[in-house]
Parts: structure tokens; sequence; C-alpha cells
């Protein structure tokens, strides 16, 4: 009924199988963003800690059944010196969680007891945002604000809805954050005193994209990153539960000064007995100049040579006079516009099955997309005129090979007279100041793009399969002259090359 616990062979001081997932349905398991940790994970998440410390006062906020806290528990024990005490506040909402974690915690007093460790515990029975905002409001009545000196978390992961009760009270505190884990961690930064560490484990988005900027702004100014760990495959850490987010595993200590180096290690589903391990220079993580604070984590050896291949572009996207920006088209909100035929008088309306081995293959009469937008030439909200783009695909599902998808919209495959069309959502396109792009410099960002490398470096800043704008913006380019160099190479083949084919012609232009 529950999850099988495995006793770790290096740490085989207990074999308390009390974590794991109580049943629940799915549904609710959404609902309170639960995702339990597997014992050999937990174990491999408490050995992120590295300072020894005389009196532990941990925090484990969302703690399920207390897996990572009995983690952390068994590592404290094998600690020398042989610390003191050990003080955990567990907080928990989910009342079918609460009898496991009851016993776990009656399972670590034991522990520690045997090891002459004073253990002593508080759950929490409530909602770690409200108790902690109230808290940090320091209102009349407000409960007296605790601070810790360690943190092991598994924060609740689902997006928090403007205007809900929990995006309110972190509003009122000055936290700014779309989803319920970042407003954990930056909870968690404000209770934890001078070089506390924190180690969580949470879905890798907040490291790069707009939602996540005021996040990463104020978790950085709080804390300074010391390791993160990249999973080389999406589901390794959940294997158990229905986990698609790409997760990683963070070491953080409780201080305003950035680090100077960062641990980046990686492994794939066998995170308990092999990793891979490099020291990088903090500017590599999160760039000086970068404004939108990416948190970048070169793991692969491709990463790492893509990283080394475009170190010499320095080029930006505002050097090359153009643009990116998603498609004007979100079809709910333009229905009644949208025909599924193309007629004359209509416009062009072309979504990503529209594009095939980088070229537009519309209209599809057949398919299940609309072809035609009816609406006034007026409606350039909705529309954009009929000239040379470069599209990129938003989302790809996670068994594609490649994250950058790039096709050309070349405007004498429509019909002829087609003044203006319309770009969906679900693409980004780049423009010229809501031009069209010289077709040359259109055919070498084609080959740019669709370049394994370029492929690569973005997989270093960006772990979901979602590609925003902003994040084809913070893409290195070539200089105008290697776009046109390269557009000339490409010449007018109708469609893109083999991979290996593209990648010899690109890479022909990069290397000296
Ligand atoms: C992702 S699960 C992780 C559980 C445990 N830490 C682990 O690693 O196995 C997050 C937990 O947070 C709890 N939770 C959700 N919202 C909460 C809230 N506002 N306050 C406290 N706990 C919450 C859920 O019930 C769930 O057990």
């Amino acid at each position: 009924m529950f999850q099988k616990c495995l006793p770790m062979p290096s740490l085989a001081t207990t074999d308390f199988a009390v974590s794991g997932s109580p049943l629940k349905l799915e549904a609710d398991k959404r609902e309170l963003g639960q995702f339990f940790t597997s014992q050999p994970l937990a174990d491999f998440i408490a050995s992120f800690f590295v300072r020894p410390l005389q009196d532990w006062r941990v925090i484990d906020a969302g703690a399920g059944s207390g897996a990572l806290t009995l983690a952390l528990v068994r590592r404290v024990i094998t600690q020398q010196p042989r610390p003191v005490s050990f003080h955990v506040t567990a907080y928990e909402v989910d009342p079918d969680a609460l009898a496991l974690l009851r016993k776990t915690l009656t399972a670590c007093d034991h522990l520690c007891t045997q090891h002459g460790i004073a253990f002593t515990s508080e759950l929490r029975t409530e909602d770690f945002i409200a108790h902690t905002t109230a808290a940090l409001e320091q209102a009349f009545f407000a409960p007296a604000l605790r601070t810790f000196n360690a943190a092991i978390v598994n924060p609740p992961y689902r997006k928090l809805s403007i205007g809900s009760p929990s995006h309110q009270r972190l509003a009122a505190v000055g936290i700014e954050v779309t989803n319920l884990y970042s407003g954990f961690l930056s909870l968690l930064a404000r209770l934890l005193e001078a070089d506390a560490e924190l180690v969580a484990i949470v879905p890798r988005s907040f490291c790069n994209g707009p939602y996540f900027l005021p996040f990463r702004r104020d978790f950085l100014a709080r804390m300074a990153l010391r390791r993160l760990h990249v999973f080389e495959s999406r589901t390794a850490a959940f294997a158990n539960e229905a986990v698609l987010q790409e997760n990683i595993i963070l070491r953080a200590d409780r201080t305003s000064r950035s680090p100077d180096t960062v641990e980046v290690s990686s492994s794939r589903g066998d995170f308990a007995d092999s990793f891979r391990s490099r020291l990088l220079p903090w500017s590599e993580i999160v760039q000086p100049q970068d404004a939108q604070r990416f948190i970048r984590l070169p793991a692969s050896d491709q990463e790492h040579a893509a990283i080394a291949s475009l170190a010499g572009l320095s080029g930006t996207l505002p050097d090359l006079g153009l643009t990116v920006s998603t498609g004007k088209v979100v079809d709910f909100r333009a229905r009644e516009h949208l025909r599924a035929t193309f007629t004359s008088g209509d416009y062009p309306l072309l979504y990503p099955c529209h594009f095939e081995d980088g070229a537009l293959a519309w209209p599809k009469p057949a398919g299940k997309k609309p072809n035609g937008l009816a609406v006034p030439p007026s409606r350039t909200d909705l529309l954009v005129p009929a000239a040379t783009y470069i599209v990129v695909r938003r989302f790809s599902s996670k068994e594609e090979r490649k994250r950058i998808v790039a096709s050309l919209v070349d405007p004498s495959r429509l019909p002829a007279g087609t003044a203006w069309l319309g770009i969906e959502n679900h693409l980004n396109y780049f423009h010229a100041s809501g031009c069209g792009l010289p077709l040359v410099i259109a055919r070498g960002l084609l080959a740019y793009l669709n370049w394994s490398v370029v492929d690569s470096y973005f997989r270093h800043f960006n772990g979901h399969t979602q590609v925003n704008a902003t994040d084809l913006r913070s893409l290195p380019y070539p200089a105008v002259s290697t776009l046109i160099k390269l557009g000339e190479a490409f010449g007018d083949r109708p469609h893109l090359p083999a991979q290996t084919e593209l990648d010899a012609l690109v890479a022909a232009h990069f290397t000296s």
C-alpha cells in the first residue's frame, strides 16, 4: 500500500519504513501539490548539507510523511563532532499525511536518542504560507517569528492564481510569485539565520522565464547558491509519481554575498550512486550583465561544448535590428474570426502545424487547426504584413529531440496578393520592428537557430519544453555579416537539410 523505503547501505542505522505516499486521488494530490520523496532520494538530498551544527534547528515546510527530516536525522547521527540537539518544525496541511509524519517524528526521536542527541519537534498542522506571512507582518496578534539554522524542503508544486488567498498573503509581505514552490522558498529565505543552509528539491522552471524574475531577484539577493544538481532524465527524481517537471536539488546559504563558485552536479536516474560534478564560477551561473538573472546550469558535455563554441558571439537581437515576439492570434479569444478553410478575402493563419522541415506547409484543409482568419485589415492587433519571418515553436513535447524548432515564413508560398497574415500564439516570430526580414538574413537565422549547438546552448538555461520569447532574446547571435554568409550558403533550399548536413554547414562559419 505504501511506497517501500529502501535503507541506504552507507547509512544502515535504521530500517524505519515510515515514509511513503498515502493512497490519494491524483486530483487531491494535484490540489495539495503533493509528490513524496522516496527514502533513497531523500538520503541523497540530505547529503547536500555540509555545515556541521552543534544544535540543529530545522524547518521542513510541506513535510508530507517526513521523509526529508528522517533522511537528515540519518545524516546528522553520523556527524563528527556529534551534535548536542536536533529540533525540527514540520508544517503539513494534509490530514492523511499527518499520521505517517507523527510516526516518522517518533522514529527520528528514537534514532537521535540512541545516538545521544536530544530530539524535539513541533508539528504544525497548518498552512505554512498563512502562518509565516502572519508572523512576518508582525501585526499585534500575529504569531512570533521563529527562525532556523537549517531548512530541508520539497515544497508543493502548484501554480498560484493571482488574487488567491496565498498569493495575496505573499504579496502583502512583498513576495511576488506565481507558484507555491517559489513562495515557500521565498518565505524560507526569510526564516533562516545568517549562513544557514537551505537544501531543496524543486522544479527547474524558476531558473529562467519572465514569470520567475521577481523571485530570482529576491531569492538571489538573500541566498547564495552553493550547489545545484540536475537530473538528466526528466522523470528520474519521482519515478513512482506522475511528475513530468524537470527537478533540481539546490543548496544555498543565507547570505547576501554572491558566491565565487557553484558546484554543478548531474546524474541520470541513478542519483544515489554516480554523479558528475564541476565547480563553475558564479559569473557563468548568473551572468553579471544579465538583467533577467537566468540561472544557467551547464550539466552535460554537449552543453559545455556549446557554451565554448558560442563564447565568441557577443551579438544581440537589437544589434541585428531584430525583435522576437509571440504570435498575436490567441485562438480562443478570436474564435469568431477563425476559418477552417481559407477562402479568398481571408488572411492566412499560421499555426505550428503549418510548418514542416523548416518550411511553410500551409494550408492544411484536412488538419485540426483553422487555416484562415476573417478580419478587416484594420485589425493590426491580429495581423502582420505578409513578409519574410522566422518562427520558432513555443512548445515541444518532451520526446522531441530538439527544443528550438525554427521555420521560414516565405511569403512567396502564400496566395498571390496576400498583404497580411496571422501568426498564432503557439509560435514566436522574429521580425524587424513589425516588418519582415531580408530573405538572406532570414535564411541565415533559420540555419543558425536550427544548429544542434544552439539547441544544446539553449538547454543550459532552459530546463523545460517551453521556448519563451525572452529565452530567444537571451541567445547570443552572430554578426550581420556572418548571418548573410550563412544565408547565402543555405541558399534557396526548399527545406532544412538533414541535421548532420545542417550542422556541418553552420559550423563551417564558426570555426576559424
Ligand atoms: C511535494 S510534497 C512533499 C512532501 C515531503 N516533503 C516529501 O518530500 O516527501 C509537498 C507537501 O506539502 C504539503 N502542503 C501543501 N500546501 C501546504 C501548505 N500551504 N502548508 C503546509 N503544507 C502544505 C502537501 O500536503 C504535501 O504533503
